[in-house]
């Protein structure tokens, strides 16, 4: 028995607001989308994906699946119940025995759930998972209750729901004329009895604003596994008339001397953010022998170890940054030192601190002779 996942992907997402649809917005170095598709590529009795997408999402589209081995993309139409359609008869050759037709915008599908709607198709053509009604549940007009309905008698839908092939392709050509909710509503309405399994509370549908930020607070909450980094940096003057100092340049009647533009803070942050997911160190990263990194601005420093975190599914939860020298003075540049780096590590400036301090004249600092930069990082990751 061959199954097959078909994930449509070509909504345009307005009701959340973004530019973007949601199903390619990132969460902890992962799109919604691309969470969809892991969960069913994930599960063993699933043959392969195939992805329904907008003609515009293509970029986007690659980008997420890179690296993937999934059947070739297949454009939507207007409404999810064409690009459903689309989707269905790009399968006709696969002929699968099963197909799963599952929403994007419901990254938090289990493998439990998967496994659910998979074992009820030996008794029934068509499966849905279902949520019953725990509040009360009232019809209105305007502003005003006109009644109540029975909740022993409603349950929500949710997706993947699942078909015999044959006969949920049949029923879209069949229908394609009527506009229905969902695939079961074809199924019915094509005589195919729909039988129900328990759906999942934690598969809820993102689209508003709000349920992204759900699906945030979800996903962050799920990172438990806690590291902490340390950096340590130092860089000598050199007759110059500018610093780079915190992704932001300073003038100063001398410069930094280093290989890259020597941005000790940044270096010292890098080498916590490597640090904290035990990735060596910047040298390790970028080795100051190869002529590449000659002059380099450090922020691509930063930004690497920053997607390092992010490919393993893990975000930053807090940095902060000691600069020890007598001069220049750090305080008049702090909001800029630390709006640069928010930026550059995709993170809010709360999650950024940054201080300046001298070592009282005493040292190598104290002499003016270079500048040294300390810095401590927190790392979320998956367990
Ligand atoms: N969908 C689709 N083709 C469409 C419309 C929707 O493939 N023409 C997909 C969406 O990408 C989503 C799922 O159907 O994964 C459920 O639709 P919905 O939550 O309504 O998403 P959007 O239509 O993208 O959002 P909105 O209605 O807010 O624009
Ligand atoms: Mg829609």
């Amino acid at each position: 028995m061959t199954s097959i996942a078909l994930i449509v992907a070509a909504g345009k997402g307005l009701r959340t607001g973004l530019n973007t649809p949601k199903q390619y917005t990132e969460i902890a170095g992962k799109t919604i989308l691309r969470r969809a598709i892991d969960a069913f590529l994930a599960h063993p009795e699933i043959e392969t994906v195939c992805v329904v997408i907008g003609k515009d999402d293509v970029p986007h589209y690659n980008e997420v699946v890179t690296g993937l081995d999934l059947l070739p993309p297949v454009f939507g139409g207007a409404t999810r119940q064409e690009s459903v359609r689309n989707g269905l008869e790009s399968l006709t050759d696969l002929a699968p025995d099963f197909v799963l037709i599952h929403d994007a915008a419901r990254p938090f599908i289990s493998r439990e759930l998967i496994s659910r709607c998979l074992s009820k198709l030996t008794q029934a053509e068509a499966v849905l998972p279902s949520l019953s009604m725990t509040d009360s549940l009232k019809s209105f007009e305007g502003e005003l209750i006109t009644g109540a309905l029975n909740r022993e008698e409603i349950v929500a839908a949710q997706t993947p729901q699942a078909f015999a092939y044959a006969s949920i392709l049949a029923a879209h050509r069949t229908f394609s004329g009527e506009s229905l909710t969902d695939d079961t509503a074809l199924a019915e309405r094509a005589g195919i009895e729909v039988a129900m399994v328990e759906g999942d509370p934690a598969n809820f549908k993102i689209t508003t604003p709000e349920d992204i930020e759900k699906a945030r607070s979800v996903i962050i909450k799920s990172l438990t596994d806690i590291r902490t980094g340390f950096g340590f940096d130092v860089h000598a003057f050199e007759a110059g008339n500018s610093v780079w100092l915190g992704g932001v340049n300073i003038p100063h009647d001398k410069r930094l001397k280093g290989h890259s533009d020597a941005d000790v803070a940044l270096h010292a942050l890098t080498d916590a953010l490597l640090g904290a997911i035990s990735a060596g160190d910047i040298g390790t990263h970028f080795p100051p022998s190869e002529a590449q990194w000659k002059g380099a601005a450090s922020d691509r420093f930063l930004r690497h170890a920053a997607n390092l975190i992010g490919g393993k599914g893990g975000v930053i939860n807090h940095v902060d940054l000691t600069i020890i020298c007598e001069a220049p003075r750090i305080g008049p540049h702090r909001t800029a030192m630390r709006a640069r780096i928010a930026e550059i590590l995709d993170i809010s400036e709360d999650r950024v601190n940054l201080k300046g301090t001298t070592t009282e004249k005493l040292g190598f600092t104290g002499r003016g002779e270079g500048i040294a930069a300390q810095a401590i990082a927190t790392v979320r990751l998956p367990e």
